[in-house]
């Protein structure tokens, strides 16, 4: 399994759908009913707009990996590279599109974009980005949350932006909050801007 938030934090329900929805496009709908049951949700379909507890998207997370003996990490990164290949595209493509053209840009634009997310979804316990630039194809992000546990869904996101700006995106993460960081830090290879 994977850390557990200490804190007590909430996640919209467009997580915890957006997790459905690729859980059904994978491996079916009857899949995600037994991954439901496994989690002990009884209601299945949960309302975009309105915080859920982060402990049921963990409990998702876990029993998705016991259904499928897939490890969670795998699952995140791979939920992540969903996430801005499927789910952004078709839910916030303007604000996809107004954060930046290239990758370092966008990164550089994280904060404020989800600043905008916040205006839309009171209450968001919205994660921290920072950039570093090291070179023209190499870059450090930090990344400061409540929760723990969330690194390998950062590496997927990433790696789906990769695929966004059609440019190869390898991500090392360089410190983790795991091994007792402050903050986890990815390093960030990716093609010239
Ligand atoms: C248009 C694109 C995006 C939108 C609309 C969006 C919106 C959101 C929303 C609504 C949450 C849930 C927060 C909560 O319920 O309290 C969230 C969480 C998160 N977002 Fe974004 N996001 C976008 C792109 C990204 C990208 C590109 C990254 C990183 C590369 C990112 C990193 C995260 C992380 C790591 C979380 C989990 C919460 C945490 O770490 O504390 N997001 N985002």
């Amino acid at each position: 399994m994977f850390d557990r938030p200490a804190a007590r934090c909430a996640l919209y329900g467009l997580i915890n759908n957006s997790l459905r929805d690729m859980t059904i496009a994978r491996w079916g709908a009857d899949r995600w009913e037994l991954v439901a049951a496994r989690a002990g949700v009884a209601d299945i379909i949960f309302q975009n707009m309105s915080p859920y507890d982060d402990s049921l998207t963990y409990s998702l997370v876990g029993a998705l990996s016991e259904e499928t003996t897939i490890d969670a990490s795998t699952l995140l990164r791979d939920f992540g590279v969903y996430w801005i290949r499927v789910v952004a595209p078709k839910q916030y493509g303007d604000l996809l599109a107004f954060t930046g053209r290239t990758l370092p840009v966008f990164l550089s634009n994280l904060d404020r974009m989800h600043d905008r997310v916040a205006t839309i979804f009171q209450n968001l316990e919205q994660p921290s980005f920072s950039v570093e630039i090291l070179s023209d194809t190499a870059l450090k992000l930090h990344y400061r949350s409540r929760r723990v546990g969330l690194a390998p869904f950062v590496i997927g996101l990433l790696e789906g932006l990769g695929e966004r700006f059609s440019t190869k995106v390898s991500v090392t993460q360089i410190a983790s909050r795991g091994d007792g960081a402050e903050h986890d830090v990815f390093l960030v290879e990716h093609g010239a801007a």
